[in-house]
């Protein structure tokens, strides 16, 4: 990164931009400066006005103009097509003492303009209130960025337990102050179903309520015990347009997820009938891997899954849609007579077959409507659907090197790095950074195969604000660097001295984060921690599972 040397101001951004250069002087925000922006502009120019206006008191107008005038006393966002070289998402910045100029090629550019700006500002341009004691200046910078991966990704679970709007919407709005662009919406597994299907009404009725929850601790988790609050929640149709149109305004694309054919439990509550046995079921209260998943033997289970996603893509514009595949028990469809029919019938040699299966029926429907299905990397197989994207969170690490090569593309999770439900004795905030997404391995002509990042929020554990901020910031902080900022200007001490300026802005939001006195605990606090026996027992039972569902994965 270029940086001048002298009377550099204690400025920094996160992440980190390609180039930026401090220049002498700053310019000034007043109350008559003038908002100047192209006509595809107009949803920015009013973000920008929204995040000003309550902590300077000002009323900044807005003037749509699409000469090439730069006045003084002006921010002004253009759009430049000669800007091509900066890509979909990059961006200039320059801020001189008479005015700002954010030029892109595409308005998702100026978002991210606008972003650097707005950490160029005082950290009191987070508050929500009026601020009278501070002068709205912002030092002269030349700024040129872009990012290094497209997809920069936060998942979020709601089966596990449900937040709700605000929460999402403000989850929504921290992304955006990171430059992060797609929002995984984990809107469906065993132990709650998230959003309301209008065929299948039963799906809220019955799936989106469970009687209890496990409670959380070692001996809690090897004795299931489970507390019994009631809990419940579900988005209507009309909270999730209200909530994709918020992202939109924030270049965030949604990614529905409905988990099949495994962690499924919440909708065979509802519908047992798209189970092998077709017994009842209750929406379970405890955590783990379940054995009941969809039958793919029975049609009428495909019938079904079409006609949810036939009101998934009503909802989400997304051209990329979730299917899970992740973790699924084989022991149903050995004892399923229409399992073992299917199997006959297609021609296939076993039940990881039967799944393949499965999966392209669900995926090909899915191409069928002009989408792109992704799938957990668990549920890769060399008959998948090459159209279909691959997430890798779990081992495998050659199977997905080899379908990279092959040219399917991927987004990145590995658990050990980018997990934000581990604790941060398993996963300190220093691992997080230098979680690198492209494979060692991978030879530079298939680089462009890994799309970028994603940091899933698993909610087994977390029902709060305050435990979801605790876990989530600052390793979301760093996975959002890693995701924008090229390889070559990472760097972990600069980050965490970036870092403690901009966790004053977080503070300002109200955001809980962990304290960095916590986010890198000593190997002493580590091995010591009161979540060693836990992290111990939980290794071995991580391993017991892993082993049991490989077994089923190549049975
Ligand atoms: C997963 O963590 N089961 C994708
Ligand atoms: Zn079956």
């Amino acid at each position: 990164m270029q940086r001048s040397t002298s009377k550099t101001p204690l400025l920094s951004l996160i992440p980190e931009p390609v180039k930026m250069i401090f220049n002498s002087g700053h310019f000034i925000i007043k109350d008559d400066t003038l908002i100047l922006a192209d006509s595809k502009l107009k949803m920015i120019s009013d973000y920008l006005k929204r995040l000003i206006a309550p902590p300077t008191g000002f009323d900044n107008q807005i003037k749509i103009n699409n000469s090439n005038e730069l006045p003084n006393n002006a921010i002004i966002l253009q759009i430049n097509t000669e800007l091509d070289y900066l890509g979909d998402e990059g961006y200039h910045l320059v801020t001189t003492p008479k005015n700002v100029q954010i030029s892109a090629l595409y308005p998702a550019g100026i978002f991210y303009g606008v972003q650097s700006f707005r950490q160029l500002l005082p950290a009191e341009v987070e508050k929500r209130s009026y601020v009278s004691s501070v002068d709205w200046v912002v030092p002269c910078v030349k700024i040129e960025d872009y990012p290094r991966f497209s997809w920069r990704g936060f998942m979020l679970d709601e089966s596990r337990h449900f937040l709700g709007k605000k929460i999402v919407k403000r989850m929504l709005d921290l992304m955006a102050l990171h430059k992060m662009n797609v929002f995984h919406w984990h809107l469906t597994d065993d132990q709650g179903w998230r959003i309301e299907i209008k065929k299948y009404p039963r799906l809220i009725e019955v799936g989106s309520k469970r009687n209890g929850t496990q409670v959380e601790g070692m001996w809690n988790f090897l004795t299931k015990k489970v507390n019994y609050t009631p809990h419940c929640g579900y988005y209507t149709q009309e909270d999730i347009k209200d909530i994709v149109s918020y992202a939109k305004e924030r270049f965030i694309n949604v990614i529905p997820e409905i988990d099949m054919p495994g962690h499924t439990m919440a909708a065979l509550a509802a519908y047992p009938e798209f189970s092998c046995a077709g017994e009842v079921f209750k929406v379970p209260t405890t955590f783990g891997i379940n054995t009941d998943v969809i039958c793919p033997g029975k049609e009428k289970g495909y019938v079904f899954l079409c006609n949810v996603l036939d009101e998934i893509l009503e909802l989400f514009p997304s051209k990329i849609i979730h299917i899970g595949g992740d973790e699924v028990p084989k022991t149903r469809w050995k004892e399923c007579p229409d399992c073992q029919v299917k199997i006959k019938t297609e021609g296939l040699n076993s039940e990881k077959e039967l799944q393949t299966y499965f999966i392209n029926r669900i995926a090909s429907y899915l191409i069928e409507q002009g989408k792109i299905p992704i799938v957990w990397n668990d549920t890769l197989d060399d008959n998948l659907v090459t159209e279909a994207l691959g997430q890798h969170w779990l081992h495998g690490d050659e199977k997905v090197l080899e379908h990279l090569r092959r040219g399917r593309k991927f987004v990145i999770s590995r658990f050990f790095y980018a997990y934000l439900d581990y604790p941060y004795t398993r996963i300190p905030l220093r691992k997080a950074y230098s979680f690198e997404p492209l494979p060692e391995e991978l030879e530079e002509k298939y680089h462009l195969n890994v799309l970028g990042l994603e940091a899933p929020m698993w909610t087994e554990w977390v029902s709060t604000t305050k435990r979801l901020d605790w876990q989530t910031f600052p390793r979301l902080t760093a996975h959002a660097e890693t995701g924008w900022t090229l390889q070559i200007n990472k760097n972990y001490s600069s980050f965490k001295n970036r870092l403690e300026r901009f966790l004053k802005r977080l503070d300002l939001l109200g955001v809980k984060y962990a304290g960095l006195n916590k986010t890198d605990p000593t190997i002493f606090r580590r091995v010591f921690s009161s979540t060693w026996i836990s992290v111990v027992i939980g290794r071995l039972l991580f391993k017991l599972k892993v082993k049991s569902n490989q077994e089923n994965i190549t049975d």
